[in-house]
């Protein structure tokens, strides 16, 4: 892990260090300071650049968090929430519909391949600790886009991949009921591109768990296009895996990196707090 020292300390700048050189920055200031505003446009510049932002044992309570949200853009909505976050745990006293959604969390993904304009990013902090695992694992698919060889970039850049949500299911249920998977395959299915050329002239890579076949590619040509590049996203030099304290936020950009949920106790209560950005750029 390098640190780099912090770009500044006043409190009209960012102050951050590098986590790892591509991926991850810490942000080190002040409640106070994050909650004026002022730093919005830059910690938003900062994201797109680093892909995770930690701002470690930040303590923001539910309404802080929706505030510092919306210091950074558009603030998106929770389904299923009355206070304006989402409650991510398995304790279904808390949250009574998160148990299954949560299921697919542990696999490398990024949010909404389902939906025309992804989210941009999503925030959340911890409230209390799994008694063991509960890591959350980042990957930055601009980096790993970047870094590839040239003549991969030629043979990827073009391809069109098939995303679904009902082939999810095989990787924590191998064999779903006949209900189960046709209420799963109602969700319907997206064709994405492979590589995602944004408005800011970068590109990543579009794989994760919904990516499940390259059209136009013989079947295991097309299973080892996507393991390949999920291998290759999520190693070392591209990846960060945060372990959690309370009090600590975690943000990241939705449209240039992977996530997934490490493995945890199943009874510890462990609860984060989410809360997102609404996404401007439709996959393209
Ligand atoms: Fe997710």
């Amino acid at each position: 892990m390098s640190a780099a020292p912090a770009s500044s300390t006043s409190p009209s700048r960012v102050a951050q260090e590098q986590i790892k050189p591509l991926i991850g920055s810490r942000v080190l200031n002040s409640k106070k300071e994050l909650l004026n505003g002022q730093l919005g446009n830059e910690i938003r510049e900062l994201l797109q650049q680093r892909g995770v932002l930690v701002f470690p044992e930040i303590n923001f309570s539910d309404e802080e968090q929706i505030a510092f949200t919306r210091t950074l853009g558009e603030f998106e909505a929770e389904r299923n929430s009355n206070d304006g976050v989402f409650k991510v745990t398995l304790d279904t006293k808390e949250n009574p519909h998160s148990a299954e959604y949560l299921k697919g969390s542990l696999f490398w993904h990024l949010d909404g391949t389902m939906n025309d304009v992804p989210i941009l990013a999503s925030l959340l902090s911890s409230k209390k600790l799994p008694s063991w695992g509960g890591n959350t694992g980042f990957c930055s698919t601009y980096a790993a886009w970047e870094h590839l060889p040239e003549e991969q970039k030629a043979e990827l850049d073009g391809l069109r991949v098939m995303h679904s949500v009902w082939a999810t299911v095989f990787y924590y249920e191998p064999e779903p009921s006949l209900a189960k998977l046709k209420g799963m395959q109602a969700i319907g299915e997206r064709e994405l591109p492979l590589v995602w050329k944004h408005q800011n002239g970068r590109k990543s890579l579009i794989v994760g768990v919904t990516a499940h076949r390259v059209l136009g590619i013989e079947p295991p040509k097309s299973a080892e296009i996507l393991v390949r590049l999920r291998e290759w996203c999520t190693s070392e030099q591209f990846s960060y895996s945060h372990e959690w304290k309370v009090g600590d936020l975690v943000m990241w950009d939705n449209t240039g990196t992977l996530h997934r949920a490490e493995a945890y106790d199943a009874n510890s209560g462990r609860l984060l707090v989410r809360t997102k950005l609404k996404g401007a750029e439709p996959f393209a």
